[in-house]
């Protein structure tokens, strides 16, 4: 079948991580954005996951998909980069060779590793190991009161940065958004996407660290 022999070919591995990058951005996203009621204060951040949590069936279903994006990106990433290890070059990051990033690049197995590291220990003190009486708002400021647990979540911060430098630039090259005209605008977005996610989520870890009374 066309559509097996495009997804197994190394273009079609290559959408598929551009594909599932995006929605993964797109999560992300729409993670900020409901994590910017933390600043507005305890209640209106608790109100807001009780809200999320009172449609159960939207949230298994969101949690699937997330789940079922997760592991395709992380299982054809690792085979990508196996491929291109097998062949003496990376395939992965074929076409991508002119990227103006690339210690970003030839790291992203290791980033992306230390990411998903990041993420089970994050899904599972934030969604897993709170029990039904935990308030939200309290799981997350005992967890970023604490320095050393601050400081591996900017250490994940700085991984998912690294990744995106790289991964999002090279997203947009698989999708074919590459035109002279808008070639700067491109490589702005580059850095923009991933420091924003860098600078909001930090900040975040840091005002729970510095608030003593949230
Ligand atoms: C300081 C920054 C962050 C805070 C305060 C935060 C907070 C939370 C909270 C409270 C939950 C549980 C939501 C629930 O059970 O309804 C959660 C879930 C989650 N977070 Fe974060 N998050 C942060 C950054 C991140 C980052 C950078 C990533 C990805 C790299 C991420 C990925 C996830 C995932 C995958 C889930 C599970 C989704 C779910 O339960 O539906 N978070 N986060």
């Amino acid at each position: 079948m066309w559509f097996v022999r495009f997804l197994t070919s190394s273009i079609g591995k290559k959408m598929v991580m551009a594909v599932t990058g995006l929605c993964l951005i797109l999560f992300l996203c729409v993670h900020a954005a409901g994590n910017v009621t933390i600043f507005v204060g305890s209640a209106v951040f608790q109100g807001y996951a009780e809200n999320l949590h009172s449609h159960p069936v939207i949230v298994f279903i969101f949690r699937v998909g997330l789940l079922a994006l997760f592991l395709i990106h992380i299982g054809v990433g690792l085979l990508l980069w196996q491929e291109g290890r097998k062949e003496g070059k990376n395939r992965y990051v074929v076409n991508t060779w002119v990227s103006k990033n690339p210690y970003a690049m030839s790291t992203m197995p290791y980033t992306g590793l230390f990411i998903l590291f990041f993420v089970l220990i994050h899904v599972f003190g934030f969604a897993v190991a709170p029990t039904h009486d935990q308030m939200i708002s309290h799981v997350i400021d005992d967890a970023l009161s604490n320095f050393f647990y601050v400081l591996l979540y900017l250490a994940g911060f700085a991984a998912l940065f690294i990744h995106l430098s790289h991964g999002f630039w090279s997203m947009l090259q698989t999708v074919g958004i590459n035109h002279p005209r808008y070639n700067t605008l491109i490589a702005r977005a580059t850095w923009v996407v991933p420091g924003g996610f860098l600078c909001f989520f930090s900040l975040i870890a840091l005002y729970l660290l510095t608030t003593s009374t949230y």
